[in-house]
């Protein structure tokens, strides 16, 4: 092996947080054989164009949506569960880029998102006591012994239903299903009556007719044809992201190829742990999750770390910080990073700092905190000067009753109707377009009171 690719050996005995502990050796090391010797599921030079999409990001004329499942199922890997997340998230961007008047990274959390970190080990119920459940790639969600039991084979299962989704994922974007002059179909199943219905109505009649006006005019049909989208996860099982690291044959650089962005989680964002240590050789695009807690300076560090050449794009820096928090912990991470000359692309996770459970049990989050710490998010970097760079969101594209409040205005006695996630609440197909239309909203807004509009700014630059 490459002495560029660290080996699990050294990584183990660094110490990686939140590991599986898996009762036999052997079974591991046939598995991580196994991986080895399967192809890479994206190849470095996606990688590399996601890379400079983000650079875009990080100047201020892009904007990122990263979003998806919480945590992917082998259960829900089914052609129209894949479909309806694609289908609302780009709906969102949809709403994004026509609204906002700003390009849109599109990147799913997607084909690979399977692991979780959690705050215990363990998971009580009534007097029985079990290993937690830490995603598909580890163990089952059923709360019976054998299922919560950590299996090594299911890493292998892992990569086989990402290669699975990604495949249709690729098929559906690059063989016509999001041509854009099929935007209206799209959502024609949504609730009737909901006000967020009738604007992206509105919206995608009038993306129609400009469309159709370019077409005549002689504009390249192909060009709506297919759009970017690019797979992420947090990298957080070593066996599996080393197994998967892999030299790129052109430029003779390690890449992670279990997805186009990586990006590690709060729990996991030791400076000195395995993480961290592998993650900083791969020339993958990297998300860096950081919540309230977090100091400037560590935060810095850790942009040091990740960012070592400052290469604009590398680092993706994702706020979860809670709708009472961003307002005063976010400010002095913007101001340390950028004063270190890191240029990454800054973007709100609305959804971790805002998780609380109902008295009936559930685990849930409000849409109203969700709104708030993206106004937050907002108000910190109109008062810095410093662009928005994206947002980061979990969410389905069917109608489930995870989030409490939008435009359904969900209560938490709802919740129990189609309560489906197996890890985080996630933002259902209404509720996510009322945040797109909400968040294009804020950056007209933005722009328009700083008198900058960055995309304008960059036509002139492209006529001149
Ligand atoms: C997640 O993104 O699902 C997650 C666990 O987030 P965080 O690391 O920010 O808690
Ligand atoms: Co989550």
């Amino acid at each position: 092996m490459s002495d560029l690719i660290p080996t699990l050996e050294h990584l183990r005995s660094i110490g990686a947080a939140q590991q599986p502990t898996y009762p036999d050796a052997a079974a591991v090391g046939r598995v991580v054989a196994e991986l080895r010797r399967r192809p890479p599921l994206v190849f470095a030079g996606e990688a590399d164009a996601l890379k400079s999409r983000l650079a875009e990001a990080s100047a201020g004329r892009a904007f990122l949506l990263q979003a998806g499942d919480c945590a992917e199922t082998f259960s829900n890997v089914r052609a129209a569960s894949i479909r309806d997340t694609l289908r609302v998230q780009l709906s969102m961007a949809m709403v994004l880029q026509y609204a906002a008047q700003v390009p849109v990274v599109k990147v799913g959390r997607i084909a690979g998102q399977y692991a979780k970190p959690r705050s215990s080990d363990t998971e009580t119920r009534d007097d029985v006591t079990l290993p937690s459940y830490r995603g598909d790639a580890v163990n089952g969600l059923a709360f019976t012994p054998e299922d919560r039991v950590h299996d090594p084979k299911r890493l292998v299962e892992v990569y086989n239903m990402s290669a699975a989704t990604l495949n249709l994922v690729r098929a559906f974007v690059q063989g016509g299903f999001a041509d854009l002059r099929s935007l209206h179909s799209w959502n024609s199943a949504f609730v009737r009556n909901s006000n967020v219905e009738a604007r992206y109505e509105a919206l995608s009649a009038e993306i129609e007719r400009a469309l159709a006006f370019m077409v005549a005019c002689g504009v390249d049909d192909e060009a709506f044809h297919t759009i970017d989208f690019y797979a992420s996860h947090e990298a957080l099982l070593m066996e599996y992201e080393q197994a998967l690291t892999r030299i790129d044959s052109r430029t003779g650089l390690p890449y992670g190829t279990s997805g186009h962005m990586l990006w590690i989680g709060e729990r996991t964002r030791q400076l000195d742990g395995a993480h961290i240590d592998l993650l900083r050789r791969l020339r993958n695009p990297l998300g860096l999750k950081v919540g309230p807690k977090a100091a400037p300076e560590d935060v810095v560090a850790l942009a040091d770390a990740l960012d070592a050449d400052h290469e604009p794009g590398r680092l993706t820096v994702i706020a979860r910080m809670g709708a009472g928090k961003v307002r005063d912990a976010l400010p002095a991470i913007i101001e340390g990073v950028e004063a270190s000359g890191h240029e990454v692309v800054w973007v709100c996770d609305p959804m971790h700092g805002n998780t609380f459970s109902t008295s009936n049990g559930f685990k849930t989050r409000a849409f109203d905190q969700v709104l708030e710490e993206v106004n937050g998010f907002f108000d910190v970097h109109e008062q810095l000067g410093t662009w928005p760079g994206g947002i980061h969101i979990e969410l389905t594209g069917s109608d489930v009753t995870e989030c409490v409040g939008g435009v359904d205005d969900l209560a938490e006695q709802d919740l129990s109707n189609r309560y489906e996630t197996a890890c985080d609440p996630r933002l259902n197909r209404n509720q996510s377009l009322e945040l797109a239309f909400y968040v294009a909203e804020r950056l007209n807004n933005d722009r328009i009171k700083r008198g900058s509009n960055p995309v304008q700014a960059f036509e002139a630059v492209e006529l001149a």
